[in-house]
């Protein structure tokens, strides 16, 4: 979509500055100028499967997608706090149709396994929003020996898309990034953060800067079946990921923070939208953004390829070279 120049200039301005693009402050200005919402029912019987659901955003974008219409599959780690998010989204959108399903994105094998049940259950999806995420705070791997947020956002989702990859077939995938990758550059030297000293906020950004690197590439690998692929971050917004893992930010930002439906927005419109959005982008309140928040650090070819051959290695999951 093209924003008359002065719309334009001012969404730039806000991107660049943080504070005003990514609290409440974003939406609330860019509703004016954005592009439209979905149609009602636009996602009508469609299949829809939203990871890390059970709570904050993800569950938002549930709800989003499911008062479009969708039939919505909710994933998390906890029985307990699933059966509660679907019985709050029912609540609130009392003719949804919610299916839940216990499913730990960071366990390959388990997610390798997941992906073929639900391909039986569910021959054609829509599309799945990779949501889950995690910022642990000291170094944790899991029990097939990955780095506690590398297996969470980058090696599960690969898994699980490639398991999906028939289902998927015309629909569309989603990565939930974070503004945060705009700190860290493409690490391919260490991605399992295996040396130096540990941060939980620094992994986190690591692994959100491979996602939007991801995104390009399952982008390009999945044209040919008309996949569409794209990645967004939500801003900052009031979850428990955020109270919980940044208390001092929550304090700090809190009576700016975005509420959970505006951080998932731009997820759901990605999701639902029928306008011409291409493939490979990365989306910020409806708006595509550059990777990159300066041209610096920015990945080489060399790189991409070295990342894209840990990834195939790491998760055993056959694609083509970059
Ligand atoms: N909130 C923000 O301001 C913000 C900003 C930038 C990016 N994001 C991104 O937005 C996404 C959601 O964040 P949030 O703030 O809503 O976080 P949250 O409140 O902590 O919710 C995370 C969700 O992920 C689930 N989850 C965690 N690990 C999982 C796993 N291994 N398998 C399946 N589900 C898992 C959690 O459920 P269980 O623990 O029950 O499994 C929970 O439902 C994340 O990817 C985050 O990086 C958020």
């Amino acid at each position: 979509m093209v924003l008359p120049e002065a719309a334009a200039a001012l969404d730039w301005v806000m991107d660049k500055s943080l504070v005003l693009g990514y609290t409440k402050i974003g939406p609330a200005l860019r509703r004016r100028w954005w592009p439209d919402d979905p149609a009602p029912g636009a996602l009508a019987g469609r299949h829809v499967l939203v990871t890390g659901s059970s709570g904050g955003l993800g569950l938002a974008t549930a709800r989003g997608v499911a008062r479009l219409g969708a039939v919505v599959h909710l994933t998390g780690r906890d029985a307990a706090r699933l059966d509660e998010a679907r019985a709050s989204l029912l609540g609130e959108v009392p003719s949804a149709r919610v299916e839940v399903h216990v499913a730990d994105v960071s366990d390959l094998a388990a997610t390798a396994d997941f992906a073929r049940r639900l391909s039986l259950e569910v021959p054609r999806l829509h599309a799945v929003v990779h949501n889950a995420g995690v910022m642990p705070p000291k170094r944790t791997t899991t029990p097939e020996g990955h780095e506690l947020a590398l297996a969470t956002h980058v090696l599960g989702p690969h898994v699980l898309t490639y398991g999906l990859r028939e289902a998927l077939a015309g629909g569309r995938v989603v990565l939930v990034t974070s503004g945060g990758a705009y700190g860290q550059r493409l690490d391919v030297d260490d991605p399992e953060y295996a040396a130096g000293e540990y941060a939980g906020v620094t992994a986190y950004a690591r692994t959100k800067r491979m996602q939007l690197v991801l995104t390009e590439l399952w982008a390009r690998d999945f044209a040919a079946a008309g996949i569409g692929v794209h990645s967004m971050h939500p801003g900052w917004a009031d979850t428990p990921g955020v109270t919980d893992s940044l208390p001092r930010f929550a304090a700090v930002t809190g009576p700016l923070l975005r509420d959970a439906e505006s951080g998932a927005d731009t997820a759901v419109w990605l999701t639902a939208t029928t306008d011409a959005i291409g493939t490979g982008g990365f989306w910020h309140d409806r708006r595509r953004r550059s990777t990159h928040y300066a041209p610096v650090r920015v990945e080489t070819p060399e790189q991409v390829g070295r990342f894209w051959e840990f990834v195939r290695g790491a998760t055993g999951v056959p694609t083509p070279g970059a």
